[in-house]
């Protein structure tokens, strides 16, 4: 049964109810309590669902919102609703400062509207720290779950909604958290619902985890071992998804490049996207992240030849110098980076390659940093998401000495920006003039201007109605706005 304190339930402990026969007896339980509860109040209930953080949180937030739509609630752009639920994201300091601070304003609605459910989910809450100050400091919170379990969203809800019940009977009743945080699972639950926000494209989670442990990195601390799912699991929801008029699948992983490894006959991610670009009716693929150290021939070659993979691949490369990488653990040289880019550039040579940077990761001298600089001159990249380094308490650079002073990686952070920046733009003007295939992405009905993606990931804005919303049009690149296009349908 529930372990018991005051202040909380944490059912942390509990078995693992990874059966989705369990959650649809849970879905249709809470629906019932919604549906009846929205007859007495003569309205419907609201959900808010605000998701920091990376593309895995994006396509999480996806099951959390079909599951509560599946319950009956209706999603609400703004907080004012019943339930808010924050699925947070910890892998830099500030992001889990951001949420505090939201925390802080949902206290103040709820005072308001104390019928107000606040949950919160996601990679933050997987950190004992965060737990703690949330129960200490944010005692207003109904729910805490993380990670491995958010596929027991309503199971969940049905406890917080006993909760409310109980409190109702007993006014003596405090309010009690309910708190249900795995340590790692091994579980992949398939079949409940999920809600996209396109129906024309969609995240396909091939992955979950990570066995790399950069030494920065807390993802694997919060998002436990990798493992796969199976490739007809996979398959099967590809099909579906294209069935229902999806064109654009992007295959989600920490790192896809080592798929398959852990299934019990393993299959390798080249050989996945080989059966993915066979799925009849599929027009574009795309996958992230690919780490540099597993990329293979076979993917490659499996590219060079697809006809539906996009010319793009996001290759952190973290560090230009071969002894930062080493402390941080990437098991690759710079040469090793530069060779591999040189591979797939003669092997497809309109490939566009972005990359993520991080910069003052401990013990980076000017001239780490220089070399860092250097590649990213030689190499050009497309585009570079580009990150101050944060020490995550826990991982082993935390506590690696010679951390680097604000002021010096903020001005190295500058000197960067300038020089991707400059890149990118060069890299971007290279496509003026050309006509490509883009996938119309969004309508600013006002200005009837539609917005369309290229395969390196770049937009380009182009006059044209709705009708062509979620279809893949020819668009001819007339003018490069450094990081957009504006073009004109031929
Ligand atoms: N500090 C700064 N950036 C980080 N990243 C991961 N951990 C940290 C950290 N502690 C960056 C890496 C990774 C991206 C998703 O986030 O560049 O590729
Ligand atoms: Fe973090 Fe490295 Fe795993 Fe990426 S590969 S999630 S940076 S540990």
């Amino acid at each position: 049964m529930f372990e018991l304190d005051l202040e909380t339930i944490d059912i942390s402990t509990q078995a693992p109810a990874a059966d989705p026969e369990r959650q649809y007896y849970f879905i249709a339980k809470c629906r019932e309590f919604i549906t009846e509860e929205a007859l007495k109040r003569g309205r419907v209930f609201t959900y808010h669902n605000e998701t920091f953080g990376c593309q895995m949180n994006f396509k999480d937030s996806e099951k959390l919102n079909g599951v509560l739509e599946a319950i009956g609630f209706v999603p609400r752009e703004d907080e004012k609703a019943d339930l808010v639920l924050y699925n947070t994201c910890t892998v830099r300091e500030n992001a889990n400062t951001k949420v505090y601070g939201r925390i802080g304003y949902l206290g103040k609605l709820k005072k308001s509207n104390p019928d107000m459910i606040i949950a919160m989910c996601g990679c933050m809450m997987q950190e004992p720290t965060a737990v703690e100050k949330i129960k200490k400091s944010y005692h207003f919170v109904d729910l805490i779950f993380g990670t491995h379990n958010i596929f027991k969203l309503a199971e969940l809800l049905w406890c917080v909604l006993e909760e409310r019940r109980l409190q109702r009977i007993d006014k003596n009743q405090k309010h009690r958290m309910v708190i249900d945080v795995w340590k790692d699972t091994n579980e992949i639950i398939e079949e409940l619902p999920s809600s996209r926000k396109y129906s024309f494209k969609a995240g396909v989670n091939i992955m979950f985890g990570c066995n790399n442990f950069c030494t920065y990195c807390i993802v694997p601390y919060v998002r436990g071992r990798e493992r796969s799912r199976k490739p007809e699991d996979i398959i099967n929801e590809i099909r579906n998804m294209v069935s229902q008029g999806v064109k654009e699948v992007m295959l989600l992983g920490q790192n896809v490049n080592s798929y398959g490894k852990t299934l019990d006959s393993p299959v390798s991610f080249a050989e996945l996207l080989r059966m993915v670009d066979d799925v009849e009716g599929i027009e574009r693929i795309r996958f992230m992240t690919s780490h540099p150290k597993d990329l293979s021939d076979d993917l490659i070659e499996v590219m060079r030849t697809s006809k539906h993979i996009c010319r793009h691949i996001h290759l952190p490369l973290q560090s230009g110098s071969t002894r930062l990488l080493k402390a941080m653990n990437r098991h690759y040289t710079k040469e090793d980076y530069l060779k591999l880019v040189d591979k797939m550039r003669a092997a497809i040579p309109d490939i566009a390659i972005t990359t993520d940077i991080i910069v003052g990761f401990p013990g980076e001298t000017e001239e780490d940093f220089e070399e860092t600089l250097t590649v990213c001159r030689d190499v050009c990249f497309d585009s570079a998401f580009t990150f101050i380094y944060s020490k995550r308490t826990g991982t082993p650079a935390a506590a690696m000495p010679d951390q680097v002073p604000e002021k010096v990686t903020s001005e190295r952070f500058n000197r960067l920006l300038e020089v991707v920046g400059s890149c990118s733009s060069k890299r971007a003007e290279m496509l003026t003039g050309r006509t490509v295939p883009v996938l119309v992405e969004e309508l600013d009905r006002e200005e009837g201007l539609l917005t369309g993606r290229l395969e390196n990931n770049l937009l380009v804005h182009f006059k044209g109605g709705e009708e062509l919303l979620g279809s893949i049009v020819n668009v001819s690149l007339r003018e490069c706005k450094n990081f957009y296009y504006i073009g004109e349908q031929v």
